[in-house]
């Protein structure tokens, strides 16, 4: 089995952080292990071993990952640089790691407002001590399958104008949702968005290959819980009612690619992304 990175056997964080009491070690988080597979430190035995059965499956996974910050950091800087974005919230937001969405985005303006939400509270956690001081960004904890709760959490309301344009990012989330919630959530969500809003939807794709199967499979024996692999017409649901910019939905690295993004992936196949706005 081939590793990106040696998995450590130690039951603390890669800095010697012991785990809060409030976290199950039994119950691997989505969050931590995704921490884990982009190098990060906030992970403990439970990720790791969640994670290897990812890269049992699929050795790239860490590439599969690598890929979607890197579209993150595409879709954010045409956003910001060129729409003219300066307000963004970005649900299922993860671990804060390398090139954050509100990194990014100040690196073009610094006025721009970030809102980071994820439901595991680790996140909170570790965004209130990164964005201590920081006035623009901050983070809260909802679930996307409740799109008021986010939208009109007081924070959120603080931060983002809705009479003023922003955008949504849902990156690597709607596949960690089971069926009966996925299309339902993506509905709510394009719902409650103003007109002119940007939505940024990425998700695993199903595109015939065994790979898929494998990794999904993966996701739910490691105990990660679901990674479901949707089809293009599944995914195309998720984005109808939305004019979709330039070049529609494809595959991630084929979204606006420039000089970084990675052109020879060896996962390019299993993640699509599509950026839309509501009419
Ligand atoms: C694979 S990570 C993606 C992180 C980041 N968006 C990226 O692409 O780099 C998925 C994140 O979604 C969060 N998540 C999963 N289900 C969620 C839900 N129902 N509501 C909010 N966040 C959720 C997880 O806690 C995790 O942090």
């Amino acid at each position: 089995m081939k590793f990106d990175r040696a998995p450590s056997t130690e039951n603390r964080g890669l800095d010697g952080t012991v785990p809060p009491p409030e976290i199950d070690l039994n119950i691997p988080s989505v969050a931590r292990a995704y921490d884990f597979i982009l190098g990060g430190k906030d992970h403990f035995e439970v990720d790791r071993r969640a994670s290897d059965a990812l890269y049992a499956a699929v050795p790239e996974t860490g590439d599969l990952a690598r890929s979607g910050r890197d579209l993150i950091r595409r879709t954010v800087k045409h956003l910001v640089a060129d729409v003219g974005i300066r307000q963004i919230i970005d649900i299922g937001s993860g671990l804060p790691t390398v090139g954050n969405v509100h990194e990014i985005a100040h690196r073009v303006d610094p006025s721009v407002h970030v809102v980071y939400v994820d439901k595991d509270p680790i996140v909170l956690a570790h965004g209130r001590a990164l964005l201590a001081d920081e006035e623009r960004t901050t983070v809260i904890t909802a679930d996307i399958r409740d799109p008021d709760a986010i939208f009109d959490n007081p924070t959120t309301r603080d931060f983002i104008d809705y009479d003023k344009p922003y955008a949504v990012l849902a990156v690597s989330i709607l596949h960690h949702l089971h069926d009966e919630d996925a299309l339902v959530t993506a509905e709510a969500l394009k719902a409650r968005l103003n007109p002119g809003a940007y939505l940024l939807l990425a998700n695993f794709v199903d595109d015939d290959e065994p790979r898929a199967k494998e990794l999904e499979r993966a996701f739910l024996e490691g105990g990660l819980g679901t990674g479901r692999f949707r089809t293009w017409a599944e995914l195309r649901r998720f984005n109808e009612g939305l004019d979709l910019i330039e070049p529609g939905l494809v595959y991630a690295n084929d979204w606006r690619p420039d000089e970084e993004t990675p052109v020879d992936s060896a996962v390019h196949t299993l993640f699509a992304a599509a950026m839309g706005r509501k009419r």
